[in-house]
């Protein structure tokens, strides 16, 4: 396998359409759920810049904080706090465009201006979220939901 991902410039369509096949080709050779999620991470973060990329995973009835990349962020989060915490309660993926209008937002970092939360579920449970923050407001549509949404099937079908 080649470590070395190809990012491109394009649209957003485009640089997903690019990225699903080297995430595929990353993980599909790996069992071990950090291992994939980290590399999940890392290749949204080269391709997009987005500020924060990482997983949050359901330990004890809370969240905990799994691989990320970006800044420092907070450790653990309780169900329906916040919009993982909503995402992991209403077992949906959430677009928040503008995290000031989301009730309970839980603000770890000020830079934060739009998110959206995508969960993990495997046989109706949900065992984590992948949460992405960036700095523009209104950044991510159905087109991130669809392909995000994607991209975690190569770790729930496992
Ligand atoms: N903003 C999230 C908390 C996690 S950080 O953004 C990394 C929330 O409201 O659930």
């Amino acid at each position: 396998m080649a470590e070395d991902l190809n990012i491109i410039t394009g649209s957003k369509e485009e640089q997903y359409q690019s990225l699903l096949p080297q995430i595929k080709a990353l993980i599909e050779g790996e069992t071990d759920l950090i291992a994939n999620l980290a590399n999940i991470t890392a290749a949204l973060k080269e391709q997009f810049s987005w500020l924060w990329v990482g997983f949050y995973l359901v330990k004890n009835e809370e969240l905990v904080l799994g691989p990320f990349q970006g800044p420092v962020a907070c450790t653990r989060i309780k169900k329906g706090r916040g919009v993982c915490g909503a995402a992991w309660q209403n077992k949906e993926t959430l677009i928040v465009p503008d995290v000031t209008k989301f009730p309970g937002h839980i603000a770890c970092s000020s830079l934060s201006k739009s998110e959206i939360v995508i969960p993990l579920i495997k046989d109706g449970e949900v065992f984590g979220v992948l949460d992405v923050d960036s700095m523009s407001l209104s950044d991510f549509d159905n087109v991130d939901k669809k392909y995000l949404e994607n991209i975690l099937t190569q770790i729930t079908n496992k």
